[in-house]
């Protein structure tokens, strides 16, 4: 075991656009483990959009501020533990932070059991995977030949919502950034379209790819995309609030969207925000149904591995700007 903890800290919270400049790496002695608690090497670090919702002010969890370690949702393997559920070697998730070593109480640790590749624990069957599970499955429940839209596609949750859709027959629509994108999207995925919403002006491109309107639409991004998918609702549509990235790093988030409440009204549309941890038993559904698609085959896992502690500021600087094809996650050890 190293004797030191390397730990990225916020160095200054940013005011608009997030830069690797925002953090600065420290070190710290690798704690010890008190009663209760269990001390664990950081194998995989999830970058995700909400680290930089976290930096604009309380959410689901306190504000981050200047000088804490980064919050971040980590693998680890156990090295120390004073709690009997947990022994040296087992797998364990949870707000470990951007550092080599976490130290946190077993009562907030989740134990996984081992899988090949690790990183399916942090992709397809990991927060991202439930959260897809969960919105698409648990609250659009899409039927055989409805038409379905998902943003942020070629992401984590998109890239996953997507394909469940898929499987329950229903035609899938991506909207993604750049051309290449939307291709993988679609070839790689087996979306039937894909529209890129930083070139196509996206109401007369949805109306183009749903001739039928959209009966769901899973809203990973908010804003200009969330308003031009409200105006393509069928009657009796669901809306799917999952996230709204287009709203997180800036300044200026957009304001609106236009038709909110009035298209609710005239098209009797329902929507509906949800957080992953909202209901245990339908995140475990999740996870059986997802290891089976994945194991048989029927769901393609997508995942875009940044090696190395040191590398996470630009990684999530990168997510923001929509590098990644997948779960985006750091490799910290092996
Ligand atoms: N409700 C929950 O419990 C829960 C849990 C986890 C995640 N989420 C939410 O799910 C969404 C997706 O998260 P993820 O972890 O799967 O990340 P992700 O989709 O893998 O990565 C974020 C993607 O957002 C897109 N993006 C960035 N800026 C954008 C903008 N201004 N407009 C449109 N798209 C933009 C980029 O793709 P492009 O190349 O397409 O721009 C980027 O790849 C987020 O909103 C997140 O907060 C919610």
């Amino acid at each position: 075991m190293a004797e030191t903890n390397r730990q990225l800290q916020i160095a200054e919270l940013p005011t608009d656009k997030l830069s690797a400049q925002h953090f600065t790496m420290a070190e710290a002695p690798v704690p010890s483990p008190g009663e209760g608690e269990v001390l664990a090497r950081t194998l995989l670090l999830s970058l995700d959009p909400a680290n930089r919702a976290w930096m604009q002010g309380a959410t689901y969890r306190a504000a981050l501020n200047a000088g804490q370690v980064m919050a971040g949702f980590t693998l680890g393997r156990v090295i120390e533990s004073n709690h009997s559920d947990f022994a040296p070697g087992d797998l364990v998730e949870g707000d470990g932070g951007w550092q080599d070593y976490f130290c946190l109480p077993g009562k907030r640790l989740n134990k996984r059991a081992p899988r090949e590749p690790l990183t399916h624990l942090m992709s397809a069957l990991g927060v991202t995977g439930n959260t897809a599970y969960y919105g698409m499955a648990g609250i659009g429940k899409p039927q055989s030949g409805e038409t379905v839209v998902v943003s942020a596609a070629g992401g984590a949750t998109g890239s996953v919502a997507g394909q469940i859709a898929k499987l329950a027959g229903a035609r899938v629509v991506g909207v993604a950034g750049g051309p290449e994108k939307c291709a993988r999207v679609v070839d790689e995925l087996g979306f039937d379209d894909c529209i890129d919403y930083r070139e196509a002006n996206l109401f007369p491109a949805l109306k183009e790819a749903c001739p039928n309107g959209v009966d769901i639409y899973f809203d990973n991004v908010g804003g200009t995309t969330l308003e031009a998918a409200l105006f393509r609702m069928n009657l009796h549509g669901r809306i799917i609030c999952c996230g709204v990235v287009s709203q997180y790093d800036t300044a200026n988030p957009s304001p609106g969207p236009r038709g909110v409440p009035g298209l609710l009204v005239t098209k009797r549309l329902t929507m509906q925000g949800f957080l992953v941890g909202d209901d245990p038993a339908l995140v475990e559904e999740g996870q059986q149904k997802l290891s089976q698609w994945v194991d048989d085959g029927s769901l393609t896992v997508i995942e875009d591995v940044v090696e190395g502690l040191e590398n996470a500021p630009a990684g999530l600087v990168g997510l923001l700007a929509g590098e990644n094809f997948g779960k985006r996650m750091v490799r910290v050890s092996d």
